[in-house]
């Protein structure tokens, strides 16, 4: 399987990282906003919203119709900026969803009525790179995610096809959370091959600068009631606006990844299968629309204890259910998790392996094990200083077809979001760590080659960061 070697081939070991650059080019890092200049541009508006409580993001909300401003407060809850940090001299955006070293590599788009829509995030406006005198999509929307890996590669090197995905993954919980909110459906379009619904943004017509292909992550259909209907004969005909300044000036061609992205398209339909557990919510002191704006990624933890009840009530909403953000359908359902509880009142500490299909937490290994979570996760002190650290982990035979792989990571990245929600709905905080020593889960701690390590997560009482200036979605503009 092309995706499982790529995966093997990206490992790092604790003596030799996967291939990349070595340094850090700061003059070619590429513009992490992409602008199609021609096309005509609709700016997003700011709304006031009625608070919802936490548990909102999981349970159904009354349905709001689509219109300019519920397509707004879609996007300004799943892929805005939302807030600026400053350090020395520099002032720097960040944003609803989360990315490995803030590159954010991913972009996304609008089908509604007779345009495509490109989501320009700088600006917080849509771009209508395309117009049909016909329908295009009927009874909704059709929202595609898209990646450029350069964005990535230019840090990571060859691992950077990972980091886009696991983005993705949180980019799709992102949006089904905030779709949730205003009563929205959202479902993974598996019923045609990606090599078709790749047409309905102009990826197949893009002219892209060199290494700055665009890759195709996933489309969902958005909804009120009914499933939308693509009108596929009036893409047929559509001329697309899609000049864009290119992102950098110079740049290194990473192959593997554009190889092994070609084997990671999706020909045949899918469907994930779903447990049906119990879910009880406790209260949080934030409401929903809160918990989504003041989610950052921790940068230091301050090895403070959190109670089992929370432990376990983070570890419920990683459940496979059928519920959001789940229920888009773009999972794999195959993740299990090996967790270092470093610090979990009434939970002794010690390594635990926690099958997310079976709801069962047992326990590996007892002891501290704070300095091996430091060690395993690039000797990182957010694995040692965490209250807890999980490995999300995969038995490489569950990877049957290349797309697999992609929706396994896409669950990765999505059980990611949830775990960033959860702390902050608890008032702690978590942070996504892509740089692990991938082996020492698989062979040190399960004695098991044939696992692999996705991604791993970090949660507990973070130092609090005073750089971070909230700022509103529109308000790019002015860093
Ligand atoms: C897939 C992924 C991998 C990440 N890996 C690391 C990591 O290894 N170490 C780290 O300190 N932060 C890591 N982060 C956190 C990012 O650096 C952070 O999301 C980014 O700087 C933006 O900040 P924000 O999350 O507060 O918006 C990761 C985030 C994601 C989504």
């Amino acid at each position: 399987m092309i995706s499982i070697k790529y995966h093997e081939k990206t490992k790092h070991y604790p003596n030799r990282f996967a291939k990349s650059l070595g340094y850090l080019d700061w003059a070619n890092q590429p513009n992490p906003y992409k602008s199609y200049y021609k096309a005509p541009k609709i700016p997003l508006k700011i709304f006031t919203i009625q608070p919802l409580s936490y548990e909102r993001l999981y349970t159904k909300n009354p349905t709001k119709e689509m219109n300019l401003s519920t397509i707004s407060q879609f996007f300004e809850y799943s892929l805005a900026l939302s807030a600026i940090k400053e350090y020395m001299n520099s002032r720097w955006a960040v944003r609803i969803n989360p990315s490995s070293g803030n590159l954010h590599p991913e972009e996304s788009y609008l089908i509604v009525e007779k345009s495509v829509y490109h989501f320009n995030v700088k600006e917080f406006a849509l771009e209508e790179i395309a117009k049909s005198d016909e329908v295009l999509v009927k009874n909704g929307a059709v929202f595609v995610l898209t990646s450029i890996p350069l964005r990535e590669s230019w840090k990571y090197g060859e691992r950077a096809l990972r980091y886009c995905l696991l983005d993705s993954g949180h980019a799709i919980a992102a949006a089904r959370f905030s779709a949730n909110l205003l009563g929205w459906n959202m479902k993974y379009i598996d019923e045609y091959p990606e090599s078709k619904l790749e047409k309905l943004i102009g990826l197949d017509k893009q002219c892209f600068y060199q290494n700055e292909e665009e890759i195709f992550e996933a489309a969902f259909y958005l909804y009120t009631e009914k499933k939308p209907e693509i009108n596929f004969k009036a893409f047929e005909k559509l001329e697309f606006l899609l000049d864009y300044s290119s992102l950098t000036k110079e740049s290194i061609r990473w192959e593997i990844i554009f190889e092994t992205a070609k084997y990671l398209k999706r020909e045949e339909p899918f469907r994930p299968e779903f447990k049906n557990f119990p879910i009880s919510f406790n209260p949080s002191i934030f409401n929903a629309f809160e918990i989504i704006k003041n989610r950052r990624s921790a940068l230091e933890y301050k090895q403070k204890y959190i109670k089992k009840k929370e432990f376990l009530d983070i570890l419920d909403k990683t459940l496979p259910r059928n519920i959001p953000p789940f229920d888009t359908n773009a999972i794999l359902n195959k993740i299990n998790f090996v967790i270092f509880a470093n610090r979990i009142e009434g939970l002794e500490e010690g390594i635990y392996y926690f099958d997310r299909n079976e709801n069962s937490l047992e326990i590996i290994e007892k002891g501290d094990f704070s300095e091996a979570a430091k060690f395993v996760n690039c000797v990182q002190d957010l694995g040692k200083d965490s209250a807890f650290t999980i490995s999300m982990i995969i038995d490489k035979n569950e990877i049957k077809e290349d797309f697999y792989y992609k929706l396994a990571m896409f669950e990765a990245g999505i059980i990611g979001q949830i775990l960033y929600l959860e702390a902050e709905a608890k008032n702690i905080r978590g942070c996504g760590i892509g740089c692990f020593f991938d082996d020492l889960i698989s062979i040190e701690i399960l004695n098991n080659p044939d696992i692999l390590t996705l991604y791993d997560f970090s949660i507990g009482e973070p130092i609090v960061d005073e750089r971070i200036i909230p700022i509103k979605a529109n308000e790019g503009r002015i860093f």
